[in-house]
């Protein structure tokens, strides 16, 4: 298939550019506002199939309250679709976080709205999280929240 058709298929895809970190770019999803798309192009990170490998084990867990979902991914792994967060208030920040969470940044962190008017303080950035050294340990551990600027 042509370049063109695979720019096309991407510019339908995404809108605005919302945020990046180290090693993604995150978007609007034009489909769908609920959801956004992350692509990542440096090489050997994996963080888009790690996130989207911890979501496939926690997600039937009573653990899967702590992360953003994520919907879809490409067949490598460079483009991730992940419910969109709202960024959280600061007094949303808890003061204990569960031990397999780490990089308490606050922009690595958001909100979901949930059933009735609920809300969910949720991690969307847990490509790097302690999931493989710590598990799916009910321990918590006082998170220092910081801020890149
Ligand atoms: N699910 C999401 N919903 C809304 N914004 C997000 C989401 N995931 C990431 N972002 C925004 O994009 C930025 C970069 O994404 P992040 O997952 O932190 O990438 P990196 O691994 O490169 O740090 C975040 O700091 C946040 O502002
Ligand atoms: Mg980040």
């Amino acid at each position: 298939m042509s370049e063109h058709i695979h720019k096309e298929a991407f510019n339908l895809l995404c809108g605005e550019l919302i945020g990046h970190g180290m090693s993604r770019q995150v978007f609007a999803c034009l489909l769908r506002d609920d959801l956004v798309v992350k692509t990542e192009s440096d090489s050997r990170r994996f963080q888009n199939v790690v996130e989207w490998e911890t979501w496939q084990r926690v997600k039937d867990t009573p653990m899967a309250i702590h992360f953003a979902p994520c919907h879809s991914i490409s067949p490598c792994g460079s483009v991730l679709v992940m419910s969109r967060t709202r960024p959280a208030g600061l007094d949303e920040f808890p003061k204990l976080m569960p031990a397999f969470l780490c990089d308490f940044k606050r922009t690595n962190y958001g909100v979901i709205a949930g059933k009735k008017g609920a809300t969910t303080f949720v991690c969307h950035d847990y490509g790097t999280s302690l999931l493989f050294e710590n598990g799916m340990t009910k321990r918590q551990r006082r998170a220092h929240w910081w801020d890149a600027f």
